[in-house]
């Protein structure tokens, strides 16, 4: 399955429950990546997202372990291992794992393809990914010419697991 984050210079993803920054171009690639995708998140992301509703045109699927939690919109999931049996028949290319932190460190064992905004910036943050750079089961196969967002240079990078 997939990964998909923006990450600082750092990989920090986010800090006090929000992003570091809202990029136009990067929201607009989410968007297209993600649309009539399922899309796996947890139960803080899903909160952090305008009125706290899930994504439109995507199957959401949201972890909590609240047995009391539930959402318009959504499946909710207790466990990564519920989350996999409920993905079971969806094309694993289909499937993107949004975030947080909590969620990206539990389903990266089971994603092979992780795409990245590298934001060459780094902000005071309080949420990291795993800096894929620094781990020897993935590589960065494709990155994108340098882009602008007023004085701040991102791209957009492709990483794909090498092994286990
Ligand atoms: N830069 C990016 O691309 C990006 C993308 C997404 C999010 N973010 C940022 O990441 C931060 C949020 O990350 P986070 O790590 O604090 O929260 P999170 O991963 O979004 O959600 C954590 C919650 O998910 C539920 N959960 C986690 N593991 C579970 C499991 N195995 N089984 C059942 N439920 C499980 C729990 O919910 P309950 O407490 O309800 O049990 C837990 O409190 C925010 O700052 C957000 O803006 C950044």
């Amino acid at each position: 399955m997939n990964l998909i984050a923006a990450v600082d210079r750092n990989w920090a993803i986010g800090k006090d429950g929000r992003l570091l920054v809202s990029i136009p171009a990067d929201k607009e690639l989410f968007r297209m990546e993600t649309r009539g995708k399922t899309v796996i998140m947890g139960r803080k992301t899903l909160e952090s997202m305008p009125g706290g509703q899930p994504l439109y045109k995507r199957t959401n699927i949201v972890l909590s372990r609240n047995p009391g939690f539930s959402v318009k919109g959504a499946v909710v999931c207790r466990s990564v291992e519920e989350t996999l049996e409920e993905i079971k028949h969806v094309p694993s290319e289909d499937v993107f794992v949004i975030g947080g932190a909590d969620i990206y460190r539990e389903f990266l064992p089971f994603c092979d393809t992780a795409h990245i905004t590298y934001i060459d910036y780094a902000y005071h943050a309080d949420t990291y990914l795993t800096n894929l750079d620094r781990d020897p089961a993935w590589r960065m196969n494709m990155e994108t010419d340098e882009y602008t967002y007023f004085n701040l240079c991102y791209t957009f990078r492709r990483y794909v697991r090498i092994k286990n």
